[in-house]
Order: C-alpha cells, then structure tokens, then sequence
C-alpha cells in the first residue's frame, strides 16, 4: 500500500512518497517512471551516480532504487554513499542477472533493503517499491517514537532532579521554619511563664508566710509527675497548674488570708471558694484552659469525702493534676512556717502522706513521693527552686 501523506509532530511537511531511480539507460528509467506515471508517488530518475547524488541533496527522497552495472560508479558503490550520508533512506539494487557474489556484496556494503531483476515485472516492482516506502514510514515513526521517548526520559530526569532540588529547598526551609517556629516558641513559653509566676507572686505576695508558695508546690507537683514518668508536657502542664492553684485567693480578703488565729466557719467557706474563683480567672485565657479543671478541683479528696471541695469529685473523677497538686499543696503547707506554727520536721510530713494515703491522697501519687523521699530525704525541700523544665529533664537524663 502506498502511504497517505500525513503530518507527524516532528516533522511538519507532508510527507509525499517519494522515489529516486538511477540507472544509466535513459530507456529504462522512462520505463521506470511511467510505471509510476499518475501514482501519488513523486519519482525522479538520474543518469547515473552523480546526479543521483545531486538529486538526493535537493530533494526529499525516501526509496532509492538503482541499476548495479552503471559504467562510472557501481549501483552498490553508490547505495554505500547513499547509505552513509543518508541512512534513513531505503535503498533498492537493481541487477541484470546477479551472481550471489555482487548480491551478497551490494547486501553487505550498501545494506540494501531489496533486491530488484531485470527486467523487472511492472506488479512486482511497484509492490517492492510500496513495500520500501511503507517501511521507510515505519522505520520513520519508529525513530520517532524513539526521540519522543528519549526526549520524554530526559525531561523525566529534568523533572526528577528538579523535583529533588525543589524537595531538599524544602526540607531545609521547612527545618529553618521549624527551628524558627520552636524559638518562638520557646521564647513565648518563657515569656508566658514569666506572667504566670508573677501572678503567682503576687498572690503569694498577699500573705508573707506564704510567699514562694506556689512556685514550691509547682516545682514539688512536677517532681512527682516525673516519678509517674509522665510526658514533658504533661509535666510542664503540672507546673503551670501548680503555680497557678491559688490563684483564687486573689479574690478573698487579706484579712481572711492572713489572719493569724483559726477560721470562723464563714471564713472558712470563703477560703473554700479560692478554687471556683481561680478557674474563673484563668477560664478566658486561652493556653490556660487545660490548667482551668486542674486549679477548680485542687482540692478534692480522693475518697470524694465532703472534706473535699468544690465539687466532692473522687478518684479518677479528679484531673490527675490536681490530685498530683493536692499532696505537693500539703507537703509545702506543713514544711512552711506559718504565723501559728513553725514548719513541720519532713518525717511528720511523710507520716501524714502515708495516714491520708487512699482517703485524701491518690495512692499512687502518694507511693510517687514516698519514692522521692526514701530517695532524696531533705534535698526535696531545700531543691525546690525555680523551675526550668531543659534543665529540670536533663536532670531527670544524668539520674537526679
Ligand atoms: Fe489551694
Ligand atoms: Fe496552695
């Protein structure tokens, strides 16, 4: 079949079939291009080599078929030139009578696609000639396909390495926001910190015996959340909850606070407020609001007991925090001086974990600082200064 012409995406021209004859008897190619006469197929011929060549310089040839005994250049010497300047073009060698030697040399040394006799049958010829010029299409397509691909895998590789550059940009941007991000961060905690304790002082500030109060039971609460092995947030939590847990007694008065003697009854009720009042100050803040249940409920007892306020809330009902703050709140109260007493000696402190053990203190918040207390006696109390949670884990890393 004698192809159509067509467009292909690399190369715009039509491409019209065309046939480049060359035989050095002026007869024959006449003959030769009748055969063809009224075909799609655009056919030169030329007389002999060299106008063959000029002919193939000009023009867009796809099948060469040439004569093999041509006085001034063999038809196979030719088709080698042919072959070697223009690769692409299929080439056909047309002989009298060949013996196998000049065949096998014209296959050889041209790389002939067919081999033609003469004279030649006008179908046979036509159909070796259709057939050359359908596998120059393919042979064309084939190339084709095989550029798009390399040119695709090339870009495919551009892409990737693109892609790779772009994602190590990325990366290291995305480690420089991070860095960048967890600084601010830090720098924001301490600043927040910074406000916390100083609300804490100024509560504290309200009653001298018990200034440093919160910051001690902040610094004891994350002690023993740490010997519960809880997670550093949950121990940063503990800490801010601890040196918030009083922020109520802002809202009751001096008086009440610092009196020296017992409570009245009606003292004593509003000095059970300081917890409802806390969380309504911290309630609006919105990083405090996990510390918010830990302050409200700082005062339940385990047991639920109606010794326990505001709510009576009892075991696992109670924020863990908040049972982790009782027994530190405890601890600091009895081992602090007040204006009635002095401060407790630790074993009495010790002796009233273990008595209130199950009906006040969560067991097992109360076996956590028994543990510290076997383990570092007095340096519990005199170790509670302020609180830096870098150095207070790495202490935590080296075994305390
Ligand atoms: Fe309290
Ligand atoms: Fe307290």
């Amino acid at each position: 079949m004698i192809p159509e012409p067509h467009m292909t995406s690399f190369d715009p021209a039509p491409l019209r079939p065309t046939l480049l004859f060359v035989d050095d008897d002026e007869k024959i190619l006449r003959a030769f291009a009748r055969l063809f006469r009224g075909s799609a197929i655009e056919v030169h011929t030329a007389h002999g080599a060299a106008a063959g060549l000029e002919i193939l310089e000009r023009q867009p040839v796809q099948v060469v078929v040439s004569d093999l005994a041509m006085p001034e250049v063999s038809g196979s010497n030719f088709l080698r030139q042919v072959r070697d300047r223009w690769p692409d073009r299929i080439r056909i060698l047309l002989t009298g009578e060949p013996g196998i030697d000049a065949a096998v040399e014209a296959v050889n040394q041209a790389e002939v696609y067919r081999l033609a006799t003469k004279p030649w049958n006008n179908e046979e010829l036509r159909a070796t000639i259709e057939q050359a010029l359908d596998y120059y299409v393919l042979q064309t397509e084939m190339a084709r396909l095989a550029r798009e691909s390399e040119a695709q895998s090339r870009s495919l590789c551009i892409t990737n390495s693109e892609l790779l550059e772009l994602n190590q940009k990325l990366r290291g941007e995305t480690r420089r926001r991070r860095a960048e991000l967890s600084e601010k961060q830090s720098e924001l905690r301490q600043t927040q910190l910074g406000i916390l304790r100083a609300l804490a002082e100024a509560v504290d500030a309200h009653d001298p015996y018990t200034r440093g109060h919160s910051e001690r039971v902040a610094v004891y609460a994350s002690k023993i959340a740490r010997e519960l092995k809880s997670e550093t947030d949950f121990i940063e939590r503990i800490y801010i909850a601890g040196l918030l847990h009083d922020v109520g007694k802002i809202g009751i008065a001096d008086s009440v606070i610092n009196k020296p003697g017992p409570l009245t009854p009606e003292e004593y009720a509003r000095v059970q407020e300081h917890p409802e009042i806390g969380a309504r100050i911290l309630a609006p803040i919105p990083f405090l609001q996990d510390v918010v249940p830990c302050v409200r409920h700082h005062h339940e007892w385990y047991d639920g007991s109606s010794r326990g306020y505001p709510a009576r809330l009892r075991e696992s009902e109670i924020p863990l925090p908040s049972r982790i703050i009782l027994v530190a709140d405890t601890v600091e109260a009895m081992s602090s001086s007040r204006p009635y007493r002095a401060g407790l000696p630790l074993w009495r402190v010790t002796e009233e974990v273990r008595n209130c053990r199950g009906t006040q203190f969560d067991p097992a918040i109360a076996d956590a600082f028994l543990r510290i207390i076997d383990r570092e006696g007095e340096r519990f109390i005199e170790r509670a200064n302020r609180f830096d949670l870098e150095e207070f884990l790495s202490e935590d890393r080296f075994g305390r």
